[in-house]
């Protein structure tokens, strides 16, 4: 098991619409335990595949958390097959560092995925679950919070990341 790097924002392998995958083999279970294990590293409670540079669809959750790790969940293929409801709330990123912001999402989801030994599952999911899932699954065809912000609050994000960009290069 390995670390991986994390892609940031504004890197255009965020942008790619990312592959179904097609064999499970020991490249892609490599790439699920170590996701998890990235995820965990990086705090996170949710990962996408393209974050750590493979253009795949392949995500890992865990809202029970890095402390936890109760709940883990590598999703090859995820697909939302049904949505409920709605509801906002703010969201973070770990490709994009020091922004957070509001999203709207629906407030249920069943998602079909495989799980690394390509056997299908349908999970209904409300509350965190149901916005971390779309959150990831987002990641997937390219799309990330910060297209869901104002045109004022992105450009603001935009700047911080170039200042922090010329303290470091310093
Ligand atoms: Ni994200």
């Amino acid at each position: 098991m390995a670390i991986r790097n994390i892609v940031c924002y504004p890197d255009p392998l965020l942008r790619k619409k990312c592959e179904e995958i097609t064999a499970i083999d020991d490249e892609i279970k490599r790439l699920g335990e170590d996701m998890l294990d990235t995820m965990y590293e990086k705090k996170g409670i949710g990962l996408a595949a393209p974050q750590v540079g493979v253009i795949k669809r392949l995500i890992t959750v865990d809202i029970s958390g890095p402390e936890k790790r109760e709940n883990p969940f590598v999703m090859v293929n995820p697909e939302i097959v049904e949505k409920k409801g709605e509801t906002e709330g703010e969201e973070g990123c770990l490709s994009l560092p020091g922004f957070k912001g509001k999203v709207k999402r629906a407030a249920a989801v069943k998602v079909r995925y495989l799980d690394l030994d390509g056997e299908e599952h349908l999970v209904d999911a409300d509350e965190l679950f149901a916005i971390c899932l779309q959150h990831e699954i987002d990641h997937l065809d390219g799309k990330l919070i910060i297209d869901y912000a104002g045109r004022l609050k992105k450009k603001m994000y935009e700047n911080k990341l170039k200042k922090l960009q010329k303290h470091r290069a310093r």
